[in-house]
């Protein structure tokens, strides 16, 4: 079966082929990095501008890419939420089109699904599992005892795992995203500043990283206010070391209590390095961690086209074209 995928949730426009929910034939991914940098983050309707401008190239080159025509697709998967809205509404509507002129079906994804079957493309998943899912927007752990049955057994209570390390970086003077910025200096520096770790007790999975990201802000300001030097170098390895060490330490004991086969790590944080380590550091193999590659961490459509393509094969049933895009989608299991 031939799943086109289309992603346009945030700032990147993608469309990928994917056969069987395994093979990409392509993945074609135009990201707005550059655009949004001169901004210090994403502007929505400048977003969603590009996305207008880019789609349609992107359609066809992630056919001609896989070497298949439009009339070849047997299923059409959208990103439907959630998201910016003005940049789901591009992609869905481009991929309702597409649909309506192959007289193909649709089936709208939800963008974390997406994320979580990401690891779906280089290893198997294997059920019971649990996901840890970490994003610009998201930071949640996922209990998955089937394809698409999810079960929330933790959230972030106030800022995401991504936004923090966007903040944080931010303050320090670094580009935007901040995330890689960070990851790749805190390679470069020592855990020197002890930073405090949040962990909200013994009896539950939720994180909460805002009092944290006010710390390195504080922490940054008091020290140019009192002209004081500042070593970004180790406060990024601090403020690595705070945050893998809490994320590793919940999800390595949600494995352990409800005993499952593998953990999957989803989401554009997952290809931070220092979590990895971390992983492999505390995991001392008794589960198989699987993270994917970093073309497949961030936004991308191959995960949507591979979701959709299990989402199909559970539900074996198609959207119409009354499909609409939903900012605030949630997770729910099918
Ligand atoms: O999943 P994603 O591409 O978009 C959302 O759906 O949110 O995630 C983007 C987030 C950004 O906050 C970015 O800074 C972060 O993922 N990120 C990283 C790394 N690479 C991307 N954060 C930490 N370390 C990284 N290496």
């Amino acid at each position: 079966m031939l799943v086109l995928g289309v992603e346009s949730s945030c700032d990147e426009t993608s469309v990928a082929v994917v056969r069987d929910g395994k093979e990409v034939l392509s993945n074609v991914i135009l990201s707005q990095i550059d655009v949004h940098k001169a901004f210090g983050g994403v502007v929505p309707e400048v977003a969603s501008r590009h996305h207008v401008y880019n789609v349609s190239m992107v359609f066809e080159e992630a056919l001609e890419k896989a070497g298949v025509k439009g009339s070849d697709i047997d299923l059409v998967a959208v990103t439907y939420g959630p998201g910016l809205i003005g940049s789901l509404l591009v992609g869905v509507n481009a991929a309702k089109t597409f649909a309506l002129v192959y007289n193909k079906p649709i089936i709208g994804v939800n963008h974390l699904a997406g994320h979580i079957y990401a690891n779906q493309i280089e290893h198997e998943m294997k059920f019971p599992c649990i996901a840890l899912l970490v994003s610009g927007g998201n930071t949640e752990l996922i209990y998955m005892k089937d394809h698409f049955k999810f079960e929330i057994i933790g959230e972030t209570l106030d800022d995401a795992v991504g936004e923090s390390y966007d903040k944080v970086a931010r303050v320090m003077g670094l580009e935007y995203p901040g995330g890689p910025k960070v990851d790749k200096l805190a390679h470069e520096g020592q855990d020197t500043y002890h930073l405090p770790r949040v962990y909200l007790g013994n009896d539950n999975y939720n994180f909460s990283f805002s009092g944290l990201k006010s710390h390195v802000i504080n922490l940054h300001h008091n020290a140019m206010q009192r002209g004081e030097e500042i070593n970004i170098k180790d406060l990024c390895a601090s403020f690595q070391a705070t945050v893998t060490e809490v994320l590793v330490a919940k999800t390595l004991k949600a494995a352990e209590e409800y005993k499952v086969k593998q953990i999957i790590v989803a989401g554009g944080v997952s290809a931070n390095k220092g979590l990895k380590e971390r992983f492999i550091l505390e995991n001392k193999d008794r589960f198989e961690v699987c993270i994917p590659s970093i073309k497949y961490c961030t936004d991308n459509a191959a995960m949507i086209g591979v979701a959709g393509y299990y989402q199909y094969m559970v539900t074996k049933r198609y959207d119409d074209l009354s499909l609409n895009a939903d900012a605030s989608l949630e997770l729910l299991s099918l």
